[in-house]
This record gives structure tokens, C-alpha cells and sequence, in this order.
């Protein structure tokens, strides 16, 4: 299928992203303050650069691992069907553990997650959103810590991607179609 043509209009700069992470890893030591050492699982691929960030401003002992959702594949809309293609390498059972995701949008990916790593009986299981889309919501999950509530819009960087592509950009940006430009 041929791109359509898009330009990428900056909603958060690096500097807000920094600044709310610094923030938000506060809270999370306060929580994990006891734990001898805390699982992060980052969701791939998105979360690969909020991980990198986050994990460095946690001044706590921590494992990482990752695990890999299908969900959006190079579309704009969530297949709704979440499916494994990659699990966690380490064992969770009696772990605190506290799951990275990039978007929360209509939910099921991070829903399907909570439930599958629930059954696995960690000591404590929380999660981390860096953005959410409250709007587009189809579930009733909610991260515990959020970075920043966003409009329904499609948006790219900071390792989010638009078809595989923007995941470089170290800001967040919103995708707008050129052509529906030239229609207006
Ligand atoms: P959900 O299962 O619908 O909540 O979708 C979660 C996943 O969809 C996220 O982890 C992203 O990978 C992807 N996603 C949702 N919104 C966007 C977006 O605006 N840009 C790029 N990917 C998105």
C-alpha cells in the first residue's frame, strides 16, 4: 500500500517528557521502596526508549526484561486481538514487578497483559503509561502512573512508531495527512 503523504506536528517537546519522567520516578521508588529488586518488563516495541529513560531516573535495583504484544501491526487501528510473540525470559512468581507500555489506547493490550502476568502470581503487579488516550478507551484499564493524557490523535516518536518509522524521534508528534490538506 502506498504511504500517504504526512508531516509530523510536535504535541511534546523532549525537555516536558524529561521533566514528567524525573516526576514520575519519584513516585515509583517511593512504591518499590522495600523491594529487593524490581522486575521492569517494557511492552516492545514502543516502550523501548520510555524504559531506557525511565529505569536510569529509578534509583532502585532493577531487572529488566521485555515482552512483545501484537496489536497494531503497520495500521492506525488496534486489531483488538492481542497475541504473545515474545515472553518475559525471567520468572515473575513472589516479584514485584511493574509493566512499561507506551499508549494506552483502546486497552487490550495492556489488559491482556495484566491478566496473563497476573497468572503467574507476582507479589506486586503495577504499570506505567507514558501516554493515554482516555477517549479511545474499550476496556477498564488504567495505568497506575500516566505521563500524559493526549487526544485521540495518531502520534509518532520518543520509540513510537507510524509504520515502523519516527520511533527515532526524541519528541512527540502528531501524524497529519498533507493531502487532507490539499482537500480542505
Ligand atoms: P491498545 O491495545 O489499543 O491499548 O493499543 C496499544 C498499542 O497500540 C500501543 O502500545 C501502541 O503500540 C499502539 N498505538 C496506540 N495508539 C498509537 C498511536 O497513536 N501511535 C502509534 N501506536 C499506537
Amino acid at each position: 500500500m502506498p504511504q500517504r503523504p504526512y508531516v509530523i506536528d510536535e504535541m511534546i517537546s523532549a525537555k516536558s517528557i524529561a521533566a514528567r519522567i524525573e516526576a514520575l520516578a519519584r513516585e515509583i521508588r517511593a512504591e518499590f521502596d522495600d523491594t529487593d529488586k524490581l522486575v521492569v518488563v517494557g511492552l516492545l516495541r514502543g516502550s523501548f526508549v520510555f524504559i531506557a529513560d525511565l529505569v536510569r531516573e529509578l534509583d532502585l535495583p532493577v531487572e529488566v526484561d521485555f515482552l512483545e504484544a501484537s496489536s497494531y501491526g503497520d495500521g492506525m487501528e488496534s486489531s483488538r486481538e492481542v497475541r504473545i510473540l515474545k515472553d518475559l525470559r525471567g520468572q515473575i512468581e513472589g516479584r514485584d514487578v511493574l509493566v512499561v507500555e507506551d499508549i494506552v489506547d483502546t486497552g487490550f493490550t495492556l489488559d491482556h497483559v495484566l491478566h496473563l502476568l497476573g497468572s503467574r502470581h507476582p507479589a506486586k503487579l503495577k504499570t506505567i503509561a507514558l501516554l493515554d488516550k482516555p477517549t479511545r478507551r474499550e476496556t477498564g484499564v488504567r495505568a497506575d502512573w500516566i505521563g500524559f493524557e493526549i487526544p485521540d490523535e495518531f502520534v509518532v516518536g520518543y520509540g513510537i512508531d507510524f509504520a515502523q518509522r519516527n520511533r527515532n524521534l526524541p519528541y512527540i508528534g502528531k501524524v497529519r495527512f498533507t493531502d487532507e490538506d490539499a482537500l480542505a
